[in-house]
């Protein structure tokens, strides 16, 4: 199995059936080594070691979907709602910025409140006041001509998990309103207008199996993203998923530095979601291949609303606040917390 790993190494492609086995059959702690120590290398010739860090602001927790998996569904009548206004988004980036970042990811719920013209006005104001910041958004799916109006107003990135890139998967994750071929359509128009795109998936979603994984290995190949968001899925009490088990450690790891091999400059977050499963969750992730971390820069006052899932860390060393405690955290792992808006290797 060692020898896929090179193989994957040095060609960057896996077959289908390849890449079935490794996760399927063959997935052990010492092949898991083997493949993280490849996968840091490959890192490392990349980026160094540097670790990015960007600012994340979830402006509203409002949403108009109804994904089955998630805390701010808009099923859940017991979710606090809560918006941010454009002052208080301004003030997180005036925050972030003295405290060293350089990308504010502005995310949030489908909230009809927020009309392209207020997210127009939110990115020219951002970008006025810090034009040496990118700027990332995560807020869901929209037209060609709306993404095209955010790109030209100054917005730099976008995050839009893909979910899973199985078709019959995807329908039972979501209502029927939503589907994967419209989700896959955002991401294309996405890159072709210009942004640095981002896809990704949930590991040990509900229903998911080895053969949907390998088909988002195959996507995410296909795309050719900038940014691939993977975390573990965790319940959320309030949602038809609450009873479901938690996507593992092990097996994010593990997709974590199989990515790295497969796009070898590509910006791979140690998520949220992984150093809220494991104390150590995001360190692990930058050592299997990761080299982004994206702490809480929302208010406090509003953090503990914005709960995708159960137990979600928002405060002490995760937050955006204690870049020091973040920045011994991933010097101790032989990283270093650049002040830079960290932007892929293709666009410097
Ligand atoms: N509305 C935007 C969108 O759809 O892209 C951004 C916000 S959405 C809540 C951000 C991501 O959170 C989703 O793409 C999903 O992968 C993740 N997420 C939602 N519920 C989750 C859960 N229960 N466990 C882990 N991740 C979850
Ligand atoms: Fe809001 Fe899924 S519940 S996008």
């Amino acid at each position: 199995m060692k020898q896929l790993i090179d193989k994957l190494q040095e060609t960057c492609v896996l077959a289908p059936e390849e890449y079935r086995v490794l996760i399927d059959q063959h997935r052990d702690a010492g092949l898991a080594e083997y493949l993280f120590a490849k996968a840091r290398t490959v890192k490392m010739q990349n980026y160094g070691h540097d670790v990015y860090l960007r600012g994340l602001i979830e402006f509203t927790n409002y949403c108009k979907n109804d994904c089955y998996y998630c805390g701010i569904r808009k099923s859940n009548g017991k979710a606090e709602r809560y918006r941010l206004s454009k002052k208080q988004i301004l003030d997180c980036c005036a925050a972030g910025y003295a405290l060293g970042y350089r990308t504010f990811v502005l995310q949030g719920g489908e909230d009809g409140y927020f009309t392209d013209k207020k997210i127009i006005e939110i990115i020219q104001s951002i970008k006025k006041n810090h034009p040496d910041c990118a700027l990332t958004l995560s807020i869901g799916e929209k037209s060609y001509e709306t993404y095209q109006a955010f790109y030209e107003a100054g917005a730099d990135r976008y995050l839009l998990r893909h979910e899973t890139a199985d078709a019959e998967h995807y329908g039972r994750l979501h209502p029927a309103v939503m589907s994967l071929k419209n989700r896959k359509q955002c991401l294309y128009d996405l890159k072709e207008i210009g942004y640095q795109v981002g896809c990704g998936v949930m590991v040990g979603s509900p229903f998911q199996t080895t053969e949907a994984l390998v088909e988002d290995l195959l996507l995410i190949k296909e795309l050719n993203p900038h940014m691939v968001g993977i975390g573990p899925f965790i319940p959320h009490h309030e949602t038809p998923f609450a009873d479901q088990e938690s996507g593992t450690l092990e097996l994010t790891l593990f997709l974590l530095g199989l990515i790295r091999l497969m796009l070898p400059s590509v910006l791979l977050p140690a998520t949220t979601a992984l150093g809220t499963i494991h104390p150590q969750g995001r360190e692990l992730g930058i050592l299997a291949g990761a080299n982004v971390v994206m702490p809480n820069l929302s208010p406090v006052e509003v953090r503990n609303k914005y709960l995708l899932y159960d137990n979600k860390i928002c405060t002490g060393d995760e937050a955006a606040e204690c870049r020091s405690c973040l920045q011994k955290r991933m010097e101790s792992i032989g990283c270093q917390l650049p002040v830079s808006r960290g932007d892929h290797r293709s666009m410097v």
